[in-house]
């Protein structure tokens, strides 16, 4: 009988490949051979002796200490892109909002007040205060052409968007079913540089910690909107709201709440919901619990 340790809740269909007979699954258990988590911070943890490996029911693992586990022959096993979907829509739903100042205008409608005449009145109000802008003919940059960058990317190019991809480890030919009419941008400057919407999809790793820094949101252009729903340390908060204060960036779009960004009206932020589908939850939790099964049950090391 294999134990699995579960440290968020992981889908039930996930955790339906993991038989009865041979696998006990709970949140408690002792000594167990495996762990599933979400987004809890292991880092913290003590992780028993008696573990032999690690799936991470989503693609980042900067929640896990790989490199401590890896010393101790423990693999770790993702999702990419099991969750790319979901993440993508909640992105562009981020983006359209800030194109047409949804929250703002959503929060003005909670605070109509009178009769249905003054009502009109200041419905009349609000349409000349949210003029929005349309997407076609606007231009995104995607930092990062992974599974969630491409599908992005691919999406904004049929919205009619010019699109701007860069990775630091490949070019834009060479990215895995990316649309060939994504152009390729020289560097993180040169694609801030001609980008209005700028999308962050890279792991949080030293060398992506301030990525979009003080120095880069001066390149931007004006009216910019940053879109962060890879990892909150990739963005330095305290610049964006300087560059939003400042009137430089229009907003600033993402999945991490933080102090300096509470109450600021330009920030529209939600709770780290990216991957947080019904679809996406079954899509990782399936994908890690079968890599879980093939690694214990026959020693296979596959990642996807
Ligand atoms: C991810 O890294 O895929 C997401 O952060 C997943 C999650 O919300 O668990």
């Amino acid at each position: 009988m294999f134990k699995i340790q579960t440290l968020n809740n992981i889908s039930p269909l996930g955790l339906e490949r993991l038989p009865r007979g041979s696998y006990e699954v709970a949140s408690e258990i002792g000594s167990p051979d495996a762990v599933l988590v979400r987004s809890a911070d292991m880092h913290k943890l003590e992780i028993p002796a008696s573990v032999k490996a690690i799936g991470r029911a989503g693609a980042g693992t900067n929640n896990i200490p790989v490199a401590a586990m890896s010393q101790r022959g423990v693999p770790v096993f993702n999702a990419p892109g099991a969750n790319a979907n979901a993440v993508k829509e909640l992105v562009l739903a981020g983006l359209l909002m800030a194109a047409r100042n949804i929250p703002q205008a959503l929060d003005f409608v909670k605070k109509l007040d009178g009769d249905d005449h003054a009502l009109h009145k200041q419905v009349e109000d609000g349409k000349k205060k949210f003029v929005g802008f349309e997407l076609p003919g606007r231009t995104l940059g995607v930092i990062g052409l992974g599974a969630i960058g491409v599908k992005l990317a691919n999406t904004a190019v049929e919205l009619g968007m010019e699109v701007f991809g860069y990775d630091p480890a490949m070019t834009v030919q060479n990215a895995w079913k990316l649309d060939s009419r994504v152009k390729q941008a020289l560097s993180v400057d040169d694609l801030v540089a001609k980008s209005q919407f700028i999308s962050v999809h890279v792991p949080l790793l030293e060398a992506t910690r301030g990525l979009i820094n003080a120095e880069r949101l001066k390149l931007m252009k004006k009216q910019g909107v940053i879109l962060n729903f890879a990892r909150a340390e990739i963005v330095d908060d305290r610049a964006v709201v300087e560059a939003l204060a400042a009137g430089t960036l229009h907003a600033y779009v993402c999945d991490f709440p933080s102090n300096a960004l509470k109450g600021n009206p330009r920030v529209l932020a939600t709770p780290h919901l990216g991957a947080s589908t019904g679809e996406a939850e079954d899509n990782c939790a399936v994908m890690v619990a079968e890599q879980i099964r093939e690694f214990l049950e026959v020693g296979n090391v596959r990642n996807s």
